[in-house]
């Protein structure tokens, strides 16, 4: 075993903005039982609402270090006959054990392996810090540059990492898989699998039982970051862009990424039935980013691809290689519309959103097909002002609802101190129309250095929470989360 000295000196966090103010590493590892409830808990809603993200155990190695490098810290509020219990805690990674053990980052810089420690060359990098899935009966912590990382659902202890039987190829996972409804197998892509930097992008569908039922793999113009993707019921479709991903910048100690204007936004669509071999690429006419995706679906031969979409790498953390003054501009959502039966290299765009948005969900239920209903945070200065920038740029200050059939807009703010996570969406019944659920979801409040779960009503976002479960300290920002049922985890079945 390598021989690692703890540092003399204490821990202290650096000044900046990933690491100071509101999002300043919490570290708490919490059982709290009884929260305060306002309000009453849906009986639905018995089991438990999972949430992941991004939470350093120590400051960065370098002393500088983005956001998402975090250590994975997963939280669960478990919910029973009105009752809300929190309980949070690290995800026990290679990467954990080790600088725990030393007292200190080991670790560099966000995916770059050349800025660690010498005595952790070719160990583990892994964080787990991005998506809480439940999936058969499994609880999963994903991190697009890793495999995936299973925890026990009802305890959160680490189980370890997964390769679904040893077949998974390559060594990276994506963090945003895609349940499909009718079959109840996932769908997953991995990037950057097969090396630190490659072209290669990677496709898996995998059964609830975890068995890998398919594996393709097809060739990009370039190597870049690919965060989220999308799949109708016939098609699978990525938005390439070019967030560049570079080998000699990492071996200088840079970036893994940089926004890299002289290259295209690039459209992979694939049909599911035939695979890689019927891959078409398209080309936007206009170079922009794909930051979160709501749904795709089809309306006859025309392929409709729903996501929120940024002109410039708002949000990404990482520098302009050809513009060292970026005018950033945020994210909006947008339907793009490919007619599949015909040869053009082009597809039509329809606005969706009016305000800056971003971390979309729908119905799980509906997934693939249309949707009517979108729920998103939003930047809607009308309601209240915008809160200071933070690591990702400025929060959103409420969630909103949008109704594609009659495009109103509804809205739930939570006061003007205060700002949305992504919510997780629970239909209210197994047979509720489409996009009437419940929305769990977290709310910082910045000017109590706490925050905390509501739940609303999907419907009715501008009634307000029917229930609020008050956490007692802050929960640092973090990113998707979901929803398990106590059948699923072994309690007493649902009472409604
Ligand atoms: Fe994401």
């Amino acid at each position: 075993m390598d021989t690692i000295v703890a540092p003399a000196t204490g821990v202290q966090f650096p000044e900046s903005i990933a690491f100071s103010g509101f999002f300043k590493p919490v570290r708490i590892e919490a059982d709290v039982y009884d929260l305060e409830v306002e309000g009453e808990i849906p009986p639905r809603l018995t089991g438990a609402f999972y949430r992941l993200g991004a939470d350093a155990q120590y400051p960065p190695r370098l002393g500088r270090d983005i956001y998402l490098n975090g250590d994975g810290m997963m939280t669960m509020v478990r919910m029973e006959n009105g009752h809300a219990d929190l309980k949070t805690r690290f995800v026990r990674t290679e990467r954990f054990k080790a600088e725990r053990a030393a007292r200190r980052s080991l670790f560099g810089v966000y995916r770059n392996p050349f800025t660690d420690d010498p005595s952790v060359a070719g160990k583990d990098r892994g964080t787990a810090n991005t998506t809480a899935l439940f999936y058969g009966g499994r609880l999963f912590a994903l991190k697009e540059d890793n495999r995936p990382t299973e925890l026990d659902p009802n305890t959160l202890e680490t189980i370890g990492k997964t390769d679904f039987g040893g077949k998974l190829t390559g060594r990276t996972f994506t963090a945003h898989p895609k349940i499909d409804p009718v079959t109840g197998n996932m769908i997953a892509f991995a990037y950057n699998s097969d090396a630190l930097v490659s072209n290669w992008i990677y496709l898996y569908e995998i059964s609830p039982a975890g068995e890998m039922l398919r594996e393709e793999r097809f060739e990009a113009p370039y190597s870049s970051m690919i965060h989220d993707f999308l799949v109708s019921r016939n098609y699978i479709a990525f938005t390439l862009y070019p967030m560049l991903a570079d080998l000699g910048r990492l071996k200088e100690g840079g970036p893994i990424f940089a926004w890299d204007t002289s290259q295209q936004t690039k459209i992979a669509i694939i049909p599911r039935t035939e695979g890689v071999a019927g891959l078409r690429w398209f080309t936007s006419p206009k170079l922009c980013m794909e930051t979160h995706t709501i749904n795709a679906w089809e309306d006859g031969p025309v392929l409709h691809l729903e996501h929120f979409i940024s002109n410039s790498g708002w949000y990404s953390q990482f520098p302009h290689l050809t513009d060292p003054n970026p005018r950033e501009e945020p994210p909006f959502g947008q339907r793009w519309s490919f007619d599949m039966s015909s040869a053009a290299d082009s597809f039509a765009v329809t606005p969706l959103t009016p305000h800056p948005g971003e971390m979309p969900v729908v119905d799980p239920r509906f997934l693939m097909s249309r949707c009517r209903h979108v729920f998103f945070g939003a930047i809607n200065t009308d309601l209240g002002p915008m809160l200071d920038w933070g690591p990702m740029g400025p929060p959103f200050n409420c969630l909103a609802h949008l109704d594609q059939d009659t495009g109103a807009l509804s809205y739930y703010y939570p006061g003007p101190h205060a700002s949305t996570e992504e919510p997780v969406f629970v239909p209210k019944s197994d047979d509720a129309p489409e996009g009437d659920g419940w929305l769990i979801g977290v709310i910082g409040r910045r000017d109590q250095q706490r925050s905390d779960v509501v739940i609303l009503d999907s419907m009715n976002l501008a009634a307000g929470p029917v229930a609020t479960i008050k956490l007692p300290f802050r929960l640092r920002y973090a990113f998707h989360g979901d929803w398990a049922p106590a059948a699923d985890l072994g309690w007493t079945a649902p009472t409604d």
